[in-house]
């Protein structure tokens, strides 16, 4: 096997600033646009964010459309009925305003209306075919209203596929929007366990893309045209990550207890897309492979704050609950990195005296004190599951090989099994 020797950074347009938002007709009156399809979720709809965007519309007289069905955690059946509408309006752009579900849907829209196949073409392999985007898409700006998925600057888009029972999603640079607004008067209203989920989805983002495998241990592609948006960690991603980390741990606590607090809540937006541009272009692992049939398997559990009519385990909450167990199984693979990233979390390193035992277990500890301060549930027991759950859970974990492949330390079914045993609780 020939070994990777290029790291290829797709860099993201991203405006940021507060109130950038309001701009969001400008461009589209710049870009020669008149006709668009705005996204959103029905909790969203009449709130600020959204009606800043259908005000901006209105004064440059772009004529509009507004799809609100966007499903939290969306599905294959909500992809459709999105693709659907998007097919028959026929629409010049696409604009979504909402969290990751919200701008994972316009995505996947688009690529369908667009480029029309059987739905499981797109999804990847092995659970879809994973066929290529065959070219640009029409042109979609994404104005994230949670501070989190990084789905701005990412060419992703997840959704639970309920017919085979699996969490999946598509993986193309051409799913990237053209433009992301991120503009922190839009996390403003976002209930405190949003706001603290999605802030840790923000940190797995970063420390997963930091201790990923190396892009150098992959094998060459034969084109260029075949490496992978996740290509493992690499000095461009590294650097986001880092600096994501630093702005999560300085801020997270304060943007999710005072959501009046400015600062914080604008360094966190910023260390979202910061942490999406690291994740989007070297992966993640462990804590998100093993968060998809936690989500998926969801059976009551309905977060404090959330009027939804089904239950979720929120994204970066499915994610949280795994990543010390994951943490403590990597610690040896990459050890000076675990180390490096727990002491930017605010551990004390200086007793360390057996790096590649301890570093895993005191990142673990680092994680676990930020989940107890945002009061996240004790562990997986908390939110519902229970031992008998491990062979699905860890089941559910074996097909996310475009995650689970960039592990640090290459890992089975029984490891699967074993740490979801340990994220059963997290703190005694
Ligand atoms: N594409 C990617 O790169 C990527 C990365 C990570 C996660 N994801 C996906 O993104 C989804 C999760 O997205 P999310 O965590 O951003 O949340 P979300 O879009 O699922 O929204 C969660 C809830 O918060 C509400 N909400 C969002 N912003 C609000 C605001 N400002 N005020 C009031 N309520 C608000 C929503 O209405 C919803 O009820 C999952 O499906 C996940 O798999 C995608």
């Amino acid at each position: 096997m020939d070994k990777e020797y290029a790291v290829q950074m797709a860099s993201s347009n991203l405006r940021f600033g507060a109130g950038v938002t309001k701009e969001v007709g400008m461009d589209l009156t710049d870009m020669g646009i008149g006709r668009v399809l705005v996204f959103t979720d029905k909790n969203l709809k009449d709130r600020q964010p959204v009606q800043t965007v259908l005000e901006s519309l209105e004064s440059e007289k772009v004529e509009f459309e507004l799809f609100d069905n966007v499903r939290v955690e969306p599905t294959d059946y909500s992809m459709k009925e999105a693709i659907d509408f998007a097919t028959a309006g026929n629409y010049e752009a696409y604009i979504a305003v909402g969290g990751g579900s919200t701008i994972d849907t316009a995505k996947v829209a688009n690529l369908y209306a667009t480029y029309p196949d059987d739905f499981y073409t797109y999804i990847n392999a092995p659970i879809g075919l994973g066929k290529p985007v065959p070219g640009p898409l029409k042109p979609l700006i994404a104005i994230p209203t949670t501070a989190g998925t990084g789905s701005e600057t990412t060419g992703v888009a997840i959704m639970d596929l309920s017919e085979r029972h699996a969490k999946s999603g598509i993986a193309h640079r051409y799913l990237k929007p053209i433009l992301g607004l991120v503009d922190s008067e839009n996390t403003k209203g976002m209930p405190a366990v949003i706001a603290a989920s999605s802030g840790l989805d923000v940190l797995c983002h970063a420390l997963e893309s930091y201790t990923a495998i190396p892009f150098s241990d992959r094998s060459r592609p034969t084109r260029p045209i075949y490496r992978p948006a996740y290509q493992g960690s690499n000095p461009i991603s590294d650097m986001w990550a880092l600096k994501a980390i630093e702005l999560t741990t300085k801020y997270l606590v304060r943007a999710v207890k005072n959501p009046n607090d400015d600062e914080a809540r604008s360094n966190m937006i910023l260390a979202a897309s910061m942490a999406g541009m690291g994740f989007g272009n070297a992966g993640v692992h462990l804590c998100h492979g093993m968060s998809y049939p936690v989500s998926g398997m969801v059976r009551d559990y309905q977060p404090e704050g959330l009027n939804l009519s089904h239950p979720i385990v929120p994204h970066g909450m499915s994610v949280i609950l795994n990543a010390p167990a994951v943490f403590r199984f990597t610690g040896s693979a990459c050890p000076e990195r675990h180390l490096a990233v727990a002491q930017l979390m605010g551990a004390d390193v200086s007793k360390v005296r057996d790096i590649k035992n301890e570093a895993g277990e005191l990142l673990a500890r680092s994680i676990i004190n930020l989940m107890k301060e945002l009061d996240i549930p004790n562990g997986l027991s908390a939110i519902g599951y229970s031992e008998d759950d491990i062979p699905a859970l860890a089941a559910g974990t074996l097909p996310q090989h475009r995650v689970t492949k960039l592990s640090p330390r290459p890992v089975n079914a029984e490891d699967f099994k074993r740490m979801f045993s340990d994220a059963m609780v997290a703190w005694k």
